[in-house]
C-alpha cells in the first residue's frame, strides 16, 4: 500500500475551516444532531430525520480496515454507496459527517479520502464498547492508547481537505476526561462529541450519562462540543444545553424511537402555556404508524438499497408502543423474510403490517377523542418517565439496575 501520509506536525495549519468557523460557516450552527448508528443512521433514516428537524447527521460507523480495500466493493457499497450518488448528495443528504473506526492511520486516511468529497467532515469513533470493538481494537478500546489516537486524528487533520471530528466516552474522573478531550483538540479534532457514559456502561448496565463531565469538557476546550446521552424528550434537549453549555445535542436511541424528537423545537419554549396543546404534542410525537409508513416510502423511492435489517430494526423501534399491545402484529413483523437483493419487492409485507397497525392505532385515537392528549399522559412507575398515548411515537427507556432495585423488581 502506498504511504501518502504527510508528517503529522501539530504546528501544521491546513487551509480549511476550523472549530467555530467550520461549525458556523460550513455546518450552519447545528444544535440538533442525529448520532452515528450502525445499521440505523442509514440514508433512508437520514432523509426522514431531516424532514423532522435534524440539522446534522452522522453515518453509521464504517470500519476503515474493510473499507480501505478498494476490491471489496460489496463492503464499500453497502457502507457508503457512491454508485447511485444519493449518499452525501449536496441537495438531500447534507450536512453529513461520515464516521469511521480505525486503528491504523494509513487505512483511515485512505478510507477517508474516498468519502471526503461527499461529506462535511470525517469522524473517528472512540466510543464503541462492544465485544467486536474489543476484538478488532477500535472504538472505546483505543481510549488507553492516546499516542495512537493522536496519530489517527492528526493524520486526517493534516492530510484531509475537510475537518476531522471525534466522538468519545468519558473516563471515571472529570480530570482524566478533560485531559483526554484536550488531547483530541490538540491532535486536530474540530468538533468533539462527548458521550457522558463510561466504556463499561453498556447493555443492561447502560444507566445514565454524566452531564457534569460533559460540562467540564465543554469548559476546557475551545472547539464546539456536542453532548450525547440521556435525551428522551424534547424538553431534555433544552435542559442538556443549559446544564452542559454545549453547542449541540446528539441523540441516538431517543431519536430512533421517535424520529420527530427535534421537530419544531425552536418554535415553542418548554414553559409556554401551549406547550402541551394537542397540536404541539402531535408535532413532537406524531402517530408512529404514519412515521413507519413514511419511512417505507423513502426506502421505496431511493435507488440506494436499504438493508433489510435496518428496515426491520426501525419498524420495531418506531412502532414499539403499538407492538407491545398488538402482539399478533409484532409476530407478523418478526416473521417477514425479504431477499436482501430484492428489498423493494418485499416491502409490501412490511407495509401490510404498518397499515394494519395504522388502522388499529387510528381506532384507539378516535375512541379517545374529546380528551386532551396531555390528560392521557401517564407515568411509568419504575423510571418515573412520562408515557404518551400508545398510538404516538415516544422514547423507550430501560430502567437502570438501581431503579429496578429501588422499585423492588
Ligand atoms: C443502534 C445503535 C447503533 C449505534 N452505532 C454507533 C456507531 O456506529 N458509532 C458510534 O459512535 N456510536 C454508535 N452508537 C452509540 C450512539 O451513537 C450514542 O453514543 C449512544 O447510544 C448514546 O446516546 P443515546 O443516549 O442518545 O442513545 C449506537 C447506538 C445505537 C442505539
Amino acid at each position: 500500500m502506498m504511504t501518502q501520509i504527510q508528517a503529522a506536525e501539530p504546528s501544521t495549519k491546513p487551509q480549511k475551516p476550523t472549530g467555530y468557523q467550520f461549525y458556523r460557516d460550513v455546518l450552519g450552527s447545528p444544535k440538533y444532531i442525529v448520532a452515528p448508528m450502525v445499521d440505523q443512521s442509514e440514508l433512508a433514516w437520514r432523509r426522514l430525520s431531516r424532514r423532522y428537524g435534524a440539522q446534522l447527521i452522522y453515518t453509521p460507523m464504517i470500519n476503515a480496515k474493510m473499507f480501505v480495500d478498494a476490491g471489496n466493493k460489496t463492503y464499500r457499497t453497502a457502507n457508503f454507496d457512491l454508485i447511485h450518488g444519493e449518499e452525501g448528495d449536496p441537495k438531500t443528504d447534507r450536512p453529513l459527517v461520515v464516521q469511521f473506526c480505525a486503528n491504523d492511520p494509513e487505512q483511515l486516511l485512505i478510507s477517508a479520502k474516498v468519502v471526503e468529497g461527499h461529506c462535511e467532515a470525517v469522524d473517528l469513533n472512540l466510543g464503541c464498547p462492544q465485544e467486536i470493538a474489543k476484538r478488532g481494537y477500535y472504538g472505546s478500546f483505543l481510549q488507553d492508547n492516546w499516542d495512537l489516537i493522536y496519530k489517527l486524528i492528526n493524520t486526517l487533520h493534516v492530510n484531509l481537505s475537510i475537518p476531522v471530528t471525534a466522538k468519545f466516552r468519558v473516563f471515571p474522573t472529570v480530570e482524566k476526561t478533560v485531559e483526554y478531550a484536550k488531547m483530541l483538540e490538540r491532535a486536530g479534532a474540530q468538533i468533539i462529541t462527548c458521550h457522558g457514559r463510561l466504556r463499561e456502561q453498556r447493555g443492561t448496565n447502560t444507566g445514565l450519562a454524566d452531564w457534569d463531565k460533559i460540562k467540564a469538557v465543554k469548559e476546557a476546550v475551545s472547539i464546539p462540543v456536542f453532548a450525547n446521552g440521556n435525551i428522551l424528550y424534547q424538553s431534555d434537549i433544552d435542559a442538556c444545553l443549559k446544564a452542559t453549555g454545549c453547542d449541540g445535542v446528539m441523540s441516538a436511541e431517543g431519536q430512533l424511537y421517535n424520529p420527530a424528537l427535534f421537530a419544531g423545537i425552536d418554535n415553542i419554549p418548554v414553559d409556554h402555556p401551549d406547550y402541551d396543546s394537542d397540536e404541539n404534542i402531535l408535532r413532537r410525537h406524531p402517530k408512529h404508524a404514519d412515521l413507519a409508513l413514511e419511512y417505507l416510502d423513502i426506502v421505496m423511492e431511493l435507488e440506494t438499497t436499504t438493508s433489510v435489517s435496518a428496515i426491520k430494526g426501525h419498524l420495531f423501534k418506531i412502532m414499539r408502543p403499538g407492538l407491545v399491545r398488538e402482539t399478533d402484529l409484532r409476530e407478523k413483523l418478526g416473521k417477514v423474510k425479504i431477499d436482501g437483493k430484492r428489498v423493494k419487492e418485499g416491502l409490501k409485507w412490511y407495509r401490510a403490517v404498518c397499515e394494519e397497525m395504522k388502522e388499529r392505532m387510528d381506532r384507539d385515537a378516535k375512541a379517545a377523542e374529546g380528551t386532551p392528549l396531555k390528560d392521557l399522559i401517564t407515568v411509568e412507575p419504575i423510571t418515573g418517565i412520562k408515557v404518551m398515548p400508545h398510538w404516538l411515537a415516544q422514547p423507550y427507556f430501560r430502567p437502570t439496575p438501581e431503579q429496578k432495585k429501588a422499585y423492588g423488581t
